[in-house]
């Protein structure tokens, strides 16, 4: 779309060469120097109170501590304060931390901007329907600029955990499941946030959350235990954390999770072979909110000390809120248990964040009140909201072309997300406001109809509560209407952290309304507003459209409104599969064929195959999968030839047309399947992506370039590379594309 495109030139490269101050970098020595210099004045307590994280009283995001966290600035032992916002806070605080600080070293204040800081984005699960890395990058570079004018150096995010249970509750801030993907959009989210130079006033440092394999926790329960073979770490979970490495992140955060019996907090593996070995990692690893202690109830660590001590020699350079390392540091240090040089890099490590942002130079000059008022909420960025919001809309169902409504038709919204300012802007939506000021169905239908509409508004049940006395109203409306559109879903604290479920129905009687709703036969659409998947089998059924709004932010009802009646046509591409019920869970597109794979009800042979007896092996919507109100058809798949050498390039080409009534884009999806390998290769695997703007009666052409790079894997020796073979290419809107091509790998 043309307008967030200018908007991301400007945030990009205008305004931070013409308006957004750069570091006087000639004000001070370059980096190497001043750090060692700095370094060398240090004691090594000092040093250690570098790698202390504190949270200050604002926004609590774990277990309290008890700790006053000004306090221990005043006695100069932090680092970095998390959860202190705003100009004028962060700026008080960092006076307070420079006034008792003996060297004068400012404090980095990082805060979770996970989609959006006050203008608010969809959940990023519904930003990655888009399958637009620009959309992405845009929705972060602007959730940068505002965080930056609230004093905010760091971000806590991008969230790459790829993650294939919907019970799992922080599928929400994630991707979805698919690797490829959560790489694209994991390394455009660094580049919103970071920028191209990260001494410009309006970019942050970024943070790749949450290392490793912490989506994959044991029966979709948070913080549970993962125990996975390293070829499916390696080949599954960590190229999105590897592609922001590439695309220059400058911080991580280690998971929760213990993996194959060791937690990540302490993981020498992850964090010194993987991460700043391997992939030479030169910025700073922080734990999660005392993760540190928390290895003593994983039963790895004996007292806060071996804790510590485990985990700074394991490479993890910040403690987030357990105080352990400005506990027992120092004593580790004197009993030899930690070196000198451990401690250095990790101090160092820090300071260089601090220097890169142009802290040394003028501690508070992200702290700007004055550009704090102007650049929160511009009309630009609400714009943006709706924008990104249009894009993440998934359409699962639209029977008899129900949907676009017509703005004649009489029409009864009902359902508890009618009137609701509150859940629909989603969770971890750091200062975004709700009530009063996130836009509504009502209040967007109505923006969008005018006063004068024939519709009426009625919530008929809540999310959750069994209430059932504002539900016969709601029938009674609904009788007189034309169609019937039930805005339905999830609270938003219902994904997040801490927060799985065992259930993902509808919650609440939701369900129940709309089966008496459905009593009444005429047409119902039903909006959807969720953090995860749903089971959604019976609403497939009975529902004549269905349209996937996930939880779509500080501008939701504008673009909920835009899309049912038209304005927007929805393009959107499910980024995780979702099951037909939870006893299919874990479900995911590029699962393994077995040795007996089911056909389906097609297959003469239904007994001793790989499947479920009660319920079919395919999900009810797929990974990829999206409609629109016009329709799409390929044709014409080719490959340039039949077979290619290591080193050379195939292109795969496609002839893609909107055969329908309407303009509209759509997610060209291009899969492949290596057919034999020295290990056993998913049946497919997403390998390219484009989103296509077509015309009513358009065609177009669209062109993939294939090399060996994006063939590899882990094979049996454990090299990541590719293997010569044959191999599958499929092309569609959906991981079920069924265009098919072949071509051949060889040496
Ligand atoms: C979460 C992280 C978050 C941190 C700081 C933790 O509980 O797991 O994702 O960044 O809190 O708020």
């Amino acid at each position: 779309m043309k307008s967030y495109q200018s908007i991301l030139f400007a945030l990009v490269f205008v305004l931070p060469v013409c308006a957004q101050k750069k570091a006087p970098r000639t004000a001070i020595k370059p980096k190497a120097e001043f750090v060692s210099e700095l370094m060398a004045k240090m004691t090594v307590d000092e040093k250690i109170y570098q790698t202390v994280q504190f949270t200050s009283d604002g926004t609590v995001t774990g277990p309290k501590t008890g700790d006053n966290f000004i306090t221990r600035i005043q006695q100069g032992k932090v680092g970095s304060i998390l959860n202190a916002t705003g100009a004028k806070a962060t700026r008080e605080i960092q006076r307070i931390n420079l006034e008792s600080s003996r060297l004068k070293i400012p404090i980095l204040f990082g805060h979770d901007v996970i989609h959006g800081y006050k203008t608010i984005f969809p959940i990023n699960l519904g930003m990655a329907s888009s399958f637009d890395p620009k959309a992405v990058e845009l929705a972060a570079r602007i959730a940068a600029t505002e965080a930056s004018s609230g004093g905010v150096h760091w971000t806590f995010a991008p969230m790459v955990d790829i993650a294939r249970d919907p019970r799992w509750s922080r599928v929400s801030e994630g991707s979805g499941e698919d690797t490829y993907l959560g790489s694209q959009l994991a390394v455009a989210n660094v580049k919103g946030f970071q920028g191209d130079d990260l001494s410009k006033i309006n970019t942050i440092l970024a943070c790749t959350k949450h290392f490793a394999a912490y989506g994959a926790a044991e029966a979709g329960r948070d913080y549970n235990t993962v125990d996975m073979s390293e070829r499916v770490l390696r080949d599954i979970y960590l190229p999105p954390f590897k592609a922001t490495v590439d695309a220059g992140v400058k911080t991580f955060m280690v998971s929760f999770n213990e993996i194959s019996g060791v937690p990540s907090t302490a993981s020498k593996f992850l964090m010194r072979d993987v991460l700043k070995g391997e992939w030479k990692f030169d910025g700073m690893v922080v734990s999660d909110y005392t993760g540190i202690n928390e290895m003593i109830a994983h039963g790895f660590a004996k007292d806060e000390q071996d804790a510590a001590q485990l985990a700074m020699n394991a490479g993890l350079d910040m403690d987030m809120v357990g105080a352990t390392y400005m506990n027992t540091l120092k004593k580790s240090y004197d009993e030899g248990k930690v070196s000198i040089e451990v401690i250095n890099d990790a101090c160092k490590r820090i300071l260089e964040l601090k220097y890169d942002l142009g802290l040394f130079e003028d501690p508070y000059r992200y702290s700007d009140e004055k550009r704090e008022k102007e650049t929160i909420y511009k009309p630009e960025f609400l714009q943006a909201a709706v924008d990104v919001a249009n894009k993440s809309m998934v359409l699962l169902k639209n029977n008899n072309t129900v949907l676009p409504l017509k703005k004649e038709q009489k029409i009864a919204f009902v359902g508890p997300f009618v009137n609701d300012e509150y859940n629909i802007i989603g969770s971890w939506a750091a200062l975004g406001e709700r009530d009063g000021f996130a836009t509504s169905i009502k209040e967007g239908i109505t923006k969008f109809l005018g006063n004068t509409a024939n519709v009426t508004f009625d919530e008929g049940v809540e999310i959750q509560s069994t209430k059932r006395d504002l539900m016969q109203k709601a029938i009674d409306n609904a009788k007189k209407a034309d169609v019937i559109v039930a805005v339905m879903g999830e609270r938003e604290n219902m994904t997040g952290e801490a927060a799985s479920q065992t259930n993902i129905d509808l919650p609440g009687i939701q369900k129940e309304f709309l089966a008496e709703l459905k009593k009444l036969g005429k047409p119902i659409v039903l909006v959807l507003f969720n953090g995860r998947p749903l089971t959604l089998t019976w609403e497939n059924e009975n529902m004549d459209a269905i349209l996937e709004a996930w939880f779509p932010g500080s501008r939701g009802g504008d673009a909920v409104a835009q899309t049912l009646f038209g304005q927007n046509n929805p393009s959107g591409k499910l980024p995780i599969t979702f099951p037909r019920n939870v006893g299919q869970v874990p479900i995911y597109y590029n699962h393994k064929n077995t040795g007996r794979p089911y056909l389906g009800l097609s297959d003469p042979e239904q007994k001793y195959k790989s499947r479920y007896t009660d319920v079919d092996n395919s999900p009810l919507f797929a990974f990829g999968y999206g409609l629109s109100y016009t329709t799409f058809s390929y044709s014409n798949l080719r490959v340039s030839s039949a077979k290619i050498k290591f080193n050379q390039k195939l292109k795969v080409t496609v002839d893609v047309a909107n055969t329908g009534n309407y303009d509209g884009a759509e997610v060209v999806q291009l899969y492949i399947k290596d057919v034999v390998g020295s290990v056993t290769r998913p049946v497919r695997e997403l390998k390219g992506f484009e989103r296509v703007e077509l015309k009513k009666g358009e065609k177009k052409t669209v062109t993939f370039e294939i090399s060996s790079e994006d063939l590899k894997f882990y094979n049996i020796d454990m090299n990541n590379v590719a293997e010569a073979g044959d191999f599958e290419v499929f092309i569609g809107g959906s991981s079920n594309a069924e265009l098919k091509e072949k071509f051949e790998l060889v040496d």
